[in-house]
């Protein structure tokens, strides 16, 4: 529950550049093969030092390989050979809900994660999946769905990761395995220019009495209805999309919204008027969810993350689509 006002400050300024960015990384949906570009950029930043000692030659053989047996050779370049094969097309004993297809459940209205740009799903997710799914030597298949339709299809295995910028809570955690942490995100308040809504604190103070927009089973949500409705301190209007949540803020149905920071900074570029509080109301980690059920694709999917993490080209991805953090 810590500010920061300095980061926030500084996400507001560079939310212009951000955008710049988001506009500029085109990706693939459903064909492997495109996805050389997002992994290859990203190889050598700095975090790749730290774990596995995967050379550059490991990475860019990953990047182009996915569709066939190339991997081989990045199993082998990992220096913790042990799992390497885990993440390797060879690698059997995993399946997915449709054969050679890696189905990720996403709800493509969650900026620069994942939204719909010239007809396909595209975004910071969407090209980490496909990193995997290369890895894995599966193409990359994305199924767009309301928010909280995604860890049923997960459950049910229609889908077979979830990955929507999802924060990893105690809850989810009993419906589904979440991977490792790729990201952080922070939940932030919009409010109009003209706001008496100053601080994170105006929507927790006694008496307060306002009425808050949310994309529904969201955090943004699960913490309002908590620290907020509970108390009586305020209601809970909750939207199928963020961006409806913040249009209602623009036409004065709802005070403020309490949405994900990066999706914030994306809606607030585009409506007039809006701004994002300083306090933050909380910070909490992204992953992937996936079946309790299927453990072999789990173990496959999350070390093939960790190494993705590892070797920088997860950071590589996320700094294509945030200037600054
Ligand atoms: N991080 C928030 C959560 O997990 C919001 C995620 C919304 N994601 C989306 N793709 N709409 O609840």
């Amino acid at each position: 529950m810590k500010m920061k006002k300095l980061t926030a400050l500084l996400l507001a300024s560079v939310m212009a550049l951000s955008m710049a960015a988001c506009g500029s990384t085109p990706t693939s949906n459903d064909n492997s093969s495109q996805d050389s570009s997002s992994a290859e950029s990203s190889s050598d930043t700095a975090e790749g030092s730290e774990a596995s000692d995967s050379s550059d030659a490991a990475d860019s053989s990953q990047a182009s390989d996915s569709s066939d047996a190339a991997d081989g050779s990045q199993a082998s370049d990992s220096s913790d050979a042990a799992d390497g094969s885990d993440a390797s097309g060879e690698a059997e004993g995993f399946t997915t809900a449709v054969e050679g297809k890696l189905t990720m459940a996403t709800n493509a209205a969650f900026p620069p994660y994942e939204y719909v740009e010239g007809g396909q799903v595209v975004g910071i997710d969407a090209e980490i999946a496909d990193a995997i799914a290369g890895k894995l030597g599966l193409e990359l298949q994305i199924d767009d769905m309301e928010f909280d339709s995604i860890t049923e299809a997960v459950k049910g295995g229609k889908a077979d990761l979830g990955l929507a910028g999802m924060t990893v809570t105690p809850d989810r955690q009993e419906e589904v395995d979440f991977t490792v942490s790729y990201a952080t995100g922070v939940q932030v308040i919009i409010v109009n220019e003209d706001s008496d809504i100053t601080s994170a604190d105006d929507l927790f103070a006694e008496g307060a009495s306002h009425v808050i927009g949310v994309q529904r089973n969201t955090t943004g949500d699960i913490y309002t209805t908590d620290d907020i409705e509970k108390k009586e301190l305020g209601t809970i209007d909750r939207y199928s999309k963020g961006a409806d949540a913040v249009q209602a803020l623009k036409t004065g149905k709802v005070d403020c919204v309490v949405i994900d920071n990066e999706p914030a900074k994306a809606f607030v570029a585009e409506v007039e008027g809006l701004k994002i509080l300083d306090t933050e109301y909380i910070t909490e980690d992204y992953a992937a969810a996936m079946s309790k059920d299927n453990t072999a694709l789990y173990e496959a999917v999350n070390t093939a993350l960790q190494e993705l993490i590892a070797d920088g080209t997860v950071q590589g991805i996320i700094d294509k689509y945030i200037t600054a953090e």
